[in-house]
């Protein structure tokens, strides 16, 4: 494995594990492939722009030519899939870009795969494709998504096992829970409200705010990607959890009290339609291969405040443009109809 194509590179996951790579192996060369749509941005790549070993690919993956050409110019021999439409609320607005890039995107991506003969597909999944649990879910769970974008995610991971066992493509998948660190866009929960109170704007909880994600910090979830490239097993999935689950009003509460902000900028807003209370991880099988979560809550969360109290030039750009539309159709009538809670 030298020749990597780090689709989806350009948001979140993706950049930090662009970076981690390249730090961890200099015999490496990256290629990060992604569309650039509203979540992708090349300043989560700035660090590593200079650096030989590391290329800019605009493209989707959908588009099967563009992926082929990709594939056979850098001479890829692994692809890492992270490109997806990645949040809940957007897919409750809308899911039509969730189905065509996380299910068709997926298919696009593994029938190249075996076309070329790679050596590894590895597709980035989600704990929601597992649905609401009552106990930490195990691998060969059913999936039960609950939501067009878990339902989206579910597919992709059904198609990947169907690739490795129909076609021998050698694959593996990790189901990562909620991430959290640097450059994360700020419509999820931790970035929007961390940005929120830096702003002293309202935090819009919904409904009891009990409901639990076990959080996960975003280098040990980088971390688990790799360990699974060089030491999984083909055709397997793996979970990769923090091992911190919390309900959200304790992550409002330490957001609040790390930052200094008076608790009345909280507001109970009207609830997320199918808002599933519980995902959890086993971790057995991760444990396994050796791998085990770094941080604890408080580090992940604290390093994540300190990141974007550092970093204000990066989310007000974001926070300044087209997201603003977003945000008020995701919370102007919320927000209008919010009422005072006290966490
Ligand atoms: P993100 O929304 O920050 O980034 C997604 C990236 O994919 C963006 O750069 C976007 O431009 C790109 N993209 C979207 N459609 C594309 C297309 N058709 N072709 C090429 N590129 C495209 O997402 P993230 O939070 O970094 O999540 C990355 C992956 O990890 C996703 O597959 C997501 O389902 C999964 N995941 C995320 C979390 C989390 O907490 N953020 C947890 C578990 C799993
Ligand atoms: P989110 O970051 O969207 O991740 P996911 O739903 O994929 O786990 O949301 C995390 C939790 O925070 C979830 O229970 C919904 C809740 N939440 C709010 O209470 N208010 C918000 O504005 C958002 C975006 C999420």
């Amino acid at each position: 494995m030298k020749n990597l194509l780090v689709t989806g590179g350009a948001g979140f996951i993706g950049s930090n594990f662009a970076r981690y790579m390249l730090q961890k192996y200099p015999q490496y060369q990256i290629v990060v492939f992604d569309l650039l749509t509203y979540a992708g941005n090349l300043d989560n790549l700035r660090a590593v722009a200079d650096d030989a070993r590391y290329t800019f690919v605009q493209g989707d993956i959908c588009d099967a030519a563009a992926v082929r050409a990709a594939l056979r110019k850098y001479r890829i021999d692994t692809i890492v899939n992270f490109a997806a439409e990645s949040h809940v609320d957007r897919s409750i607005l809308d899911a039509d870009a969730f189905l065509r890039t996380n299910v068709m995107g997926t298919f696009t991506l593994l029938q190249a795969a075996k076309e070329l003969g790679l050596e590894r597909y590895h597709q980035i999944s989600t704990d929601e494709v597992y649905g609401w649990v009552d106990k930490p879910a195990v691998e060969d769970d059913p999936l039960i998504p609950r939501s067009p974008y878990a339902a989206s995610k579910a597919s992709g991971d059904l198609m990947v096992n169907a690739y490795y066992v129909t076609h021998g493509v050698p694959t593996t998948i990790t189901r990562g829970s909620n991430t959290i660190g640097p450059y994360q866009y700020p419509e999820k929960v931790v970035p929007l409200f961390v940005t929120n109170a830096l702003e002293n704007k309202p935090l819009p909880l919904y409904g009891d705010g009990k409901q639990v994600r076990d959080w996960l910090y975003v280098t040990d979830h980088c971390e688990a990607v790799d360990v699974v490239l060089h030491h999984g097993k083909i055709g397997e999935a793996y979970n990769v959890g923090g091992e911190n689950e919390r309900e959200n009003v304790e992550v409002v509460k330490m957001i609040l009290d790390t930052l200094d902000k008076a608790p009345d900028l909280v507001r109970r807003v009207a609830d997320r339609s199918g808002h599933d209370r519980r995902y959890a991880l086993d971790l057995t099988k991760m444990r396994a291969l050796g791998w085990q979560p770094r941080h604890s809550f408080e580090q992940a969360l604290t390093e994540t405040i300190r990141w974007y109290e550092n970093n204000a030039w990066w989310w007000q750009k974001i926070k300044s443009g087209e997201y603003r539309e977003y945000y008020e159709k995701q919370y102007g009538e919320r927000l209008r109809t919010s009422e005072a809670v006290t966490v």
